[in-house]
């Protein structure tokens, strides 16, 4: 178990913080990581692509603080345990769970979604940020401090034709999370919940409508994100919803 974190200081404030961030291999995972590794922070990188993992953790590495790669596909709850015991071997704590991954299948009907999708969309947004959650809790409970960021979204706000499986996935997310801030508040744990508008990522296929230079950009995201784990220990910002300037449709 690597015991010698650094302690924090004003330039790099969670040098003394292990954190862990799902979908961190692209988007705005990775933006997310690369910020937080800034800080000074340890970093857990999960995700599926472990060659797209690699670079990240080795961008992580050149700036001068530690990372370990964990490839994990998080609809499988045996990867996800897996997940955490290795995380919690290594470094014996997670002090900031990140719940990035998500997504869902193209925009489809209900009529005409496959079950199978929406199983997927539903484990990826939902279950997996639940299960582990879950398994973080007791050590952070017990050290009386974390963490715990759930990437949502405008459609966890607004449902949308064709995105019901992801709005359902999102909307219950934030029920999750406002469930999860009351029982933990008393334990010095912080929960946010980010609602990001339009993010260029690789998740928004090219579309000819839509201006891509004013979609929110993945360092917004990681930059809110940076803010809630630095925030005083006397408030949580447990709702932030981030929308474009400028309307990406117009
Ligand atoms: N982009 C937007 O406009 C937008 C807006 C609002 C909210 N969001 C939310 O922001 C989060 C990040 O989105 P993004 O735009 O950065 O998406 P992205 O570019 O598609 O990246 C998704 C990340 O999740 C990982 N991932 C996907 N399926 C996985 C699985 N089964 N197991 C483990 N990891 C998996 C991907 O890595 P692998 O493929 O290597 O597994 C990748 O690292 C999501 O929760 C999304 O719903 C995005």
């Amino acid at each position: 178990m690597l015991k010698a974190i650094k302690m924090s200081t004003a330039a790099e404030p969670l040098a003394d913080r292990v954190a862990l961030v799902t979908g961190a291999s692209r988007g705005i995972g990775q933006a997310i990581a690369l910020r937080l590794a800034r800080a000074g922070a340890t970093l857990v990188l999960a995700a599926r692509t472990a060659s797209a993992l690699a670079q990240v953790e080795e961008a992580i590495r050149r700036a001068g603080t530690e990372a370990l790669t964990i490839p994990t596909d998080l609809t499988n709850d045996q990867q996800v345990e897996q997940l955490i015991r290795t995380t919690l071997a290594r470094f014996g704590r997670i002090d900031m769970l990140v719940n990035n991954a998500g997504g869902g299948p193209p925009r489809t009907p209900i009529v005409k979604a496959r079950l199978a999708d929406w199983e997927w969309t539903l484990r990826l947004n939902l279950w997996a940020p639940m299960v582990l959650t879950k398994l973080v809790l007791p050590s952070m409970i017990a050290r009386r401090c974390g963490t715990i960021v759930n990437l949502c979204s405008l459609a966890g706000l607004t449902g949308k034709a064709g995105e019901a499986a992801y709005a359902a996935a999102k909307f219950a997310l934030r029920g999750f999370s406002q469930s999860l801030f009351e029982e933990v508040r008393e334990h010095g744990i912080k929960v946010a919940v980010i609602c990001p508008g339009y993010v260029d990522t690789p998740l928004i296929p090219p579309n000819r409508r839509v201006d891509r230079n004013k979609m929110l950009h993945p360092d917004d995201v990681a930059e809110a994100v940076y803010h809630i784990a630095i925030a005083s220990p006397r408030c949580c910002p447990l709702e932030v919803v981030l929308h474009p300037q400028h309307d990406p449709f117009t």
